[in-house]
């Protein structure tokens, strides 16, 4: 096992009917800016019952915030934070809300250029103060609740932005309040947990078994869920267990003393920076691929996987490991999720174009290894079409 820090200082408060909590948690004097998304959380009732929960405090409300967080519009919501001298963000939403919130709280203390705090990668930005943030999720997919990333788009592309002081100092999970998500999203999102787990678990062996395990029993919790979840919504129990998955999936647990792939991620980002494809569905189109062209390096981890994530035992190494992608794929499609690039209407012209914004955006040594130039990328992208 490699060396790791574990740091999550985030509270949990889960399950339904807890929204009234919020008094509790917002401190008293707080003067709070509410952040949201186009209106769902106004349309399904939820706006109003985190306002009813916060009797006394200064609220203010910044709306708008759009899916793939863009740098102008959270911009605007720092000019709101700087005016109104607002000391507490809360964000209502999915994952677009969160980190668009996390980057205000940022951005709101940072000294220059904000556009700076986008060049900085999976590195800390240099800000050394935050504004404390609060989530409310109404999305399972991305651990924004209980991390402390966020991906902001801006000028073509989706930079990574990280500080320890973004992580939400609270987040309810109240797995009713997702209830109103149109299938296609709970798809997306059972799709994001799945391939957060994947990006840390099929790299390369580090006798991680506490890791592995627990990223086999959200993958297997996964596979028992994911249909259901979309066919009954309302159950509360299986979109429980989904809201509980996502969060590990990318709370530093699973992923802390194992190497970490992430060229998915990266490329999928391109794809919905270039496309606007949803996040969830680049990660379906690429993953299948990535594997396909990278077994030799995955090869252990993707044995491992096919065994105890399909139960896939019997035959040789090869028809193992092709069953295993073959059952991957197949699984996203049950969710209602095409796993080719061209069903999104993109032709193999394109690759250049992503080739080149991947170049553009320095990510041109990919992997747990770094191995993943951008000839591998055009192989993936061509066995993705
Ligand atoms: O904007 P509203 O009207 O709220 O509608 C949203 C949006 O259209 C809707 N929605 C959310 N909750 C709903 C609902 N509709 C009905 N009922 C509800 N309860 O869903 C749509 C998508 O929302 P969005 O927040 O964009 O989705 P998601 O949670 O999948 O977030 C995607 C973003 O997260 C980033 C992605 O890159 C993308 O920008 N990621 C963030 C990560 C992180 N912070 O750690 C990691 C991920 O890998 C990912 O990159
Ligand atoms: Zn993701």
């Amino acid at each position: 096992m490699l060396n790791f820090d574990f740091y999550n200082p985030t509270h949990i408060v889960f399950g339904k009917d807890r929204l009234a909590e919020l008094d509790t948690l917002v401190p008293k004097k707080a003067k709070v800016l509410i952040l949201y998304g186009g209106g769902s959380v106004k349309k399904y009732g939820t706006l109003e019952k985190v306002i009813d929960a916060l009797p006394g405090r200064e609220l203010k409300e910044f709306g708008g915030i759009e899916p793939n967080p863009k740098f102008t519009t959270l911009m605007k919501a720092v000019e709101v934070v700087k005016g109104e001298n607002i000391d507490f963000l809360l964000a209502v939403g999915g994952g677009s809300v969160m980190d668009g919130t996390k980057f205000v709280a940022l951005a709101a203390h940072a000294d220059g250029n904000a556009e700076d705090l986008l060049a900085h990668g999976f590195q800390p930005v240099p800000v050394t103060t935050a504004i404390p943030l609060g989530t409310v999720v109404t999305l399972p997919a991305t651990g924004s609740e209980m991390n402390s990333g966020g991906v902001i788009s801006h000028k073509g592309g989706k930079f990574p932005v990280f500080s320890p002081l973004v992580f939400p100092k609270f987040s309810i999970l109240d797995p009713t309040l997702t209830y109103s998500l149109p299938p296609t999203q709970v798809a997306n999102g059972i799709i994001d947990t799945f391939i957060h787990t994947v990006e840390q678990y099929v790299t390369l062996p580090a006798e991680g078994r506490f890791q592995d395990r627990t990223a086999e029993g959200i993958l297997r919790t996964l596979i028992e869920i994911g249909k259901k979840t979309i066919d009954e919504p309302t159950d509360y129990d299986a979109r429980a267990n989904l809201v509980w998955c996502a969060t590990n999936a990318l709370n530093g647990l699973i992923g802390a003393g194992v190497p970490q792939d992430w060229t998915t991620h990266m490329i999928g980002h391109e794809l919905t920076a270039l496309f606007g494809i949803d996040h969830g569905k680049t990660l379906a189109i690429l993953q299948p691929s990535i594997w396909t062209v990278r077994k030799d390096q995955k090869r252990k981890k993707l044995l491992q996987y096919a065994a105890r994530v399909w139960h896939i035992t019997k035959g040789d190494e090869e028809s193992r490991i092709t069953l295993a992608i073959d059952k991957t794929r197949a699984f996203f499609e049950e969710l209602g999720v095409s796993t080719r690039l061209s069903s999104y209407g993109v032709t193999e012209d394109r690759i250049d174009d992503i080739i080149n914004a991947l170049e553009s955006h320095g990510l041109t040594a990919l992997s747990e290894t770094g191995e993943v130039t951008l000839d591998v990328s055009r192989q993936i992208l061509k066995d993705a079409m």
